[in-house]
């Protein structure tokens, strides 16, 4: 069937425009289209090539989803052999770099470098002919490679056909096929959700997306392209330096590293590397150093190469990011929340910078995953300032009589049980004040202006107290004197007895800020509140069982068990009997009347209150039983305007909210 000349000319018009769009979205970072306009140019041009399958050409952008899955790749030899490069370590190495290729160009002039990140994926060459993609292959051994051509085709940041001016009728470009940090944790995040193996980095990763037989799974992976250099051209000259090399393969639509300088001597490039060490983890896909490239190429040509390796161009290696150690044990760190965390201690290992020796394995589920056992060899990774983390065993390294390696179901400090809600990665120390290991901070919790407000007790005399081993728990607090405390360091008679005078005073308290201090799991402000006066009494309270607190407005069923859990331990109510005995008291908790007339309204507090402070008036809108928003929204019943009231007002009257002021709020509480 011949095709209609306007119809090839459309199908044309359509492909240049997607391929053009396609280049501003993934190469340039710029769209200029809508997701939807692009969506119907595509559709448009599939359904133009479903009627007329002989307008399909090898740059339509319709190509890029994969093709027919094949049996194995074959091999293609490179019509100029791939290189690779000759690595230093630190400036000496660099200097010596440097002086060998004056010594050799016989001169003391300062060189000019290109210098541009060494990319850590995979070497890739496209032939394009005549402009048009119609081969890429994997670097191999040098000489022969693989045949990836309908892999790389999906890749959206290689242009499928060439663009601009100069199109040579030849020409090989080659660079690194990535994956980008963001599309790799993507991409690892829905591997685990699929019960398949994560990636161990994005370099496995981007191997392992391009050597898939069927390129439909290669399309559907995050890959991206950055070109570095060219081997066979044929019927154009290129320019005379590197730079300008990369300035015209950017032109003809391919993707060049941002990061690409010139600079000048050993100086040039040393800042250049301090500078891109520093932009290291910011960049979006992961590098290994740093190439430094002799810019002009007729001085390149001179230099020659070594074996398999240019004379004119070195890698500057950054430290790794992933090495290999030994695990010598498995400890678990409980947190001050009562988290267990296992701890894999390992033989001391440089990596990403720094000397390791412990690794996060974060929880069981993730020991599970990776199966770390004492005793094995692991991979350990540590990107920038992120923690050190196992990522993989080596299995073939595993000696003899290794075990699993289970969370123990007693806490490794204090021996109370161990729990692990359903459906949540952490196990806890069900111990609360009674642990060590989460005293401390359980202390400062009950201390705190939220909790029992206990003026004058911060952080660290605390941790002082605790140390010197004068309080225990939170009822320890409450039979401190004050010569004990004055005999602290950096404590003097008056502070000592304003601290203890404090204590006498956050004694008088209200059951809701009781309950909140005692820092039971997940039970915060509002659920304590919820539960203060619901309950009424403590008494009611201890002998709820999941099922009556469940009914509580509020309360789920994780937090129902947790609050059966403390209640449950002995340990948690001998605390509470000893802190009602040193004489905490609240008033009676008023049965919330459903008839008062702000239960269930949402009050919104705005500028200044003269008679009472916003946490007071909050707290006493509560206990009618009135919600206390942040915002004012449509739902908002009234807003109380103080003095100088702002923003929150005028929305207010835009939107119609009742607004009063606070003398009304007085009445109201009265
Ligand atoms: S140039 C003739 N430039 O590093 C020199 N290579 O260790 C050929 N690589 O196989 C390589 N980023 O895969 C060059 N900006 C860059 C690079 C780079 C990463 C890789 C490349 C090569 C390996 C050599």
């Amino acid at each position: 069937m011949t095709i209609p000349t306007d119809i090839q000319l459309q199908a044309s018009n359509l492909r240049d425009i997607i391929n053009r769009f396609n280049h501003l979205y993934y190469v340039t970072d710029n769209p200029e289209v809508t997701d939807s306009e692009y969506d119907r140019l595509f559709k448009q041009l599939q359904q133009l090539e479903a009627h007329y399958p002989e307008l399909l050409t090898a740059d339509s952008p319709t190509q890029r989803v994969g093709g027919k899955a094949l049996d194995k790749f074959s091999q293609i030899t490179h019509a100029l052999p791939m290189l690779s490069l000759d690595n230093v370590f630190d400036a000496d190495d660099l200097h010596a770099f440097d002086q060998r290729v004056r010594d050799r160009l016989n001169t003391t002039n300062i060189q000019t470098y290109a210098a541009e990140p060494k990319l850590d994926g995979l070497a890739i060459s496209i032939r394009y002919e005549q402009g048009i993609l119609v081969q890429a292959a994997t670097r191999g051994d040098g000489t022969v490679g693989e045949d990836v051509t309908e892999n790389v085709r999906t890749i959206q940041s290689v242009p499928l056909k060439l663009t601009g001016d100069n199109v040579p009728d030849v020409v090989e470009i080659r660079g690194e096929i990535v994956m980008p940090k963001a599309g790799f944790e993507a991409l690892n995040k829905q591997q685990i959700a699929d019960n398949k193996k994560p990636f161990v980095n994005p370099r496995n990763a981007a191997a392992g997306s391009l050597r898939q037989l069927d390129s439909k799974i290669t399309a559907r992976r995050p890959l991206a392209m950055y070109c570095y250099g060219v081997g066979e051209i044929q019927g154009i000259d290129l320019p005379k330096t590197h730079h300008e090399t990369m300035q015209q393969l950017a032109q003809w639509g391919c993707q060049i590293s941002t990061e690409l300088q010139q600079v000048t001597g050993v100086d040039g490039c040393l800042s250049y590397i301090k500078q891109l060490g520093e932009q290291r983890n910011a960049l979006s896909y992961d590098i290994d150093g740093v190439v430094l490239k002799i810019d002009d190429i007729s001085l390149q040509q001179r230099l020659g190469f070594v074996s398999r390796a240019p004379r004119w161009a070195i890698a500057y290696k950054f430290p790794a990011q992933q090495e290999m150690t030994i695990v010598d044990d498995i400890e678990i760190q409980v947190g001050r929340t009562g988290a267990l965390t296992p701890v894999a201690r390992l033989q001391p290992v440089f990596v990403g910078g720094v000397t390791v020796s412990n690794a996060t394995l974060h929880n069981q589920d993730e020991i599970d995953r990776k199966d770390v056992r004492v005793g094995d060899t692991v991979i350990v990774r540590r990107a920038g300032d992120v923690i050190p983390e196992v990522v993989q065993v080596v299995l073939s390294k595993r000696p003899d009589n290794t075990v699993k390696f289970t969370i123990p179901t007693q806490c490794p400090i204090c021996q109370s049980e161990v729990e692990r809600v359903e459906g949540e990665a952490i196990a806890r120390c069900s111990g609360g004040l009674y642990c060590p290991a989460q005293r401390k901070e359980a202390i400062k919790h009950f201390a705190s202006r939220k909790a029992m407000d206990i003026d004058g007790l911060g952080d660290k005399l605390v941790e002082v107290l605790v140390d010197e081993g004068l309080i225990n728990d939170p009822a320890d607090l409450f039979q401190l004197t004050t010569d004990q405390l004055s005999a602290l360091e950096r404590m003097g008679e008056k502070s000592a007895a304003n601290l203890v005078a404090s204590l006498e005073a956050a004694k008088q308290t209200k059951f809701a800020r009781f309950l909140f201090a005692l820092g039971i799991r997940e039970v915060g402000e509002a659920t304590a509140r919820s539960l203060a006066s619901h309950f009424l009494t403590l008494d009611a309270l201890e002998v709820a069982d999941e099922q009556a607190l469940i009914e509580i407005e509020d309360v789920g069923p994780i937090v129902a068990h947790h609050v059966v859990t403390f209640f449950h331990q002995s340990h948690n109510r001998e605390v509470i009997e000893r802190l009602l005995k040193v004489g905490i008291v609240w008033p009676e908790e008023l049965k919330r009347t459903s008839d008062s007339e702000l239960s269930g309204k949402t009050i919104v507090l705005t500028g200044t209150l003269e008679q009472l402070s916003r946490s007071e008036a909050k707290e006493k809108l509560l206990a009618l039983g009135a919600k206390v928003a942040g915002s004012v929204s449509k739902n908002t019943d009234y807003v109380v305007a103080g003095r100088d009231a702002g923003s929150k007002l005028n929305k207010a009257e835009t939107l119609g909210v009742t607004v009063v002021d606070e003398t009304t709020l007085i009445n109201w509480l009265n």
